[in-house]
C-alpha cells in the first residue's frame, strides 16, 4: 500500500468512536461496521480500528464482520500482547499497527517504546509478517524510536502527530512549529532508512493539511475529528471533506 512519493496520502478512517457511541447504550446502534462500509463508499482508502484489551469500543464480533464485509484494506491497531497477536494471525487483516496501550488512558498516549523492547517487537513483526500482515509501528517522531523500528524489521512506521495537533488546536505557534519540525525530521529519517512513513493522531480538518502536504507521508489515520465532523455533515460528507483537504494539500508537493 505504499504510495508513490508524489501521490496524495491514503486516508485511513478510524471507526472506534462509532463503537464508543454504540456501547454507551449497550445496544447495536450505531453499527461501526455499517460506518466502515459507508466510509469506504465515500472514498476511505483504509479502515482502521483498535481492538483494545479491555474491548471498550471495537469488539471481537466487529472484527469478524469487518473482515467479511469490508472491501478496503483493514488496519488493525493492537497492543503488543500475545492474545492480540493470536487474534490477528487468525483474522489476517492486511495491515497491523502496533501501539502502546494502558487501561487508564482515554486514547493512545505516546508512541510504542520500540527501542526499549527491541527483541519483543522484532519477534512480533516477524510473526505478523509470516501471517501476511504489513506491520507498522506507532511511535513518537524520535530518531531513537525510528532507528529501532528499522532494526525491528517493520516495513512501516506511523508517526504520532498528537503533540503537533494539540499545539495547533491551542494556537501555540512556537510549539506547533517545533512539533511540526520534529515530524518532518522523523519522516525524512524514516524514508532514509527505507521505511514507509505514515502519520496520525489528533488530526483535524485544520491541522491535517500541513502534514498531508509532506511528500513523505503515505497514509494518514484519522478518527476523532472525522467522526466528530460527521455529527454535523454526515459520515460520507465528512470522509469527502477530509479527502478534499488531503488532495488539496498533496497538490502542493514540490
Ligand atoms: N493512529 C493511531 C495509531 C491511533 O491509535 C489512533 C487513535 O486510535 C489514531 C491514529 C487516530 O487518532 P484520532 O482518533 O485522534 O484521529
Amino acid at each position: 500500500m505504499a504510495c508513490p512519493p508524489d501521490a496524495a496520502p491514503l486516508l485511513g478512517v478510524n471507526i472506534d468512536h462509532v463503537a464508543t457511541l454504540r456501547n454507551a447504550r449497550g445496544g447495536s446502534f450505531p453499527d461501526p461496521v455499517l460506518a466502515a462500509q459507508q466510509a469506504v463508499e465515500a472514498g476511505a482508502d483504509i479502515i482502521t480500528f483498535h481492538l483494545r484489551e479491555d474491548r471498550r469500543h471495537i469488539r471481537d464480533a466487529d472484527v469478524e464482520r469487518l473482515k467479511t464485509t469490508i472491501s478496503a484494506p483493514l488496519n488493525f491497531e493492537s497492543a503488543l500482547a500475545p492474545e492480540m497477536l493470536d487474534i490477528i494471525c487468525r483474522v489476517r487483516p492486511q495491515m497491523v499497527c502496533l501501539v502502546p496501550e494502558r487501561r487508564q488512558e482515554v486514547t493512545t498516549e505516546g508512541g510504542l517504546d520500540v527501542a526499549g523492547q527491541l527483541g519483543r517487537v522484532r519477534e512480533a513483526c516477524a510473526r505478523l509478517a509470516d501471517c501476511g500482515c504489513r506491520v507498522s509501528l506507532f511511535i513518537e517522531p524520535s530518531t531513537r524510536q525510528i532507528e529501532a523500528s528499522a532494526q525491528a524489521g517493520a516495513p512501516c512506521i506511523e508517526l504520532h502527530t498528537g503533540a503537533y495537533a494539540n499545539a495547533f488546536d491551542a494556537a501555540d505557534e512556537a510549539a506547533r512549529q517545533r512539533e511540526f519540525e520534529r515530524i518532518v525530521a522523523g519522516l525524512k529519517r524514516g524514508r532514509s532508512l527505507g521505511l514507509q512513513t505514515n502519520a496520525g493522531h489528533g488530526l483535524s480538518l485544520q491541522s491535517t493539511p500541513a502534514i498531508a502536504a509532506r511528500p513523505e507521508v503515505s497514509e494518514l489515520h484519522i478518527g476523532h475529528a472525522l467522526i466528530g465532523h460527521a455529527v454535523f455533515v454526515g459520515l460520507k460528507q465528512s470522509v469527502r471533506d477530509f479527502q478534499a483537504v488531503i488532495a488539496r494539500a498533496a497538490a502542493t508537493h514540490s
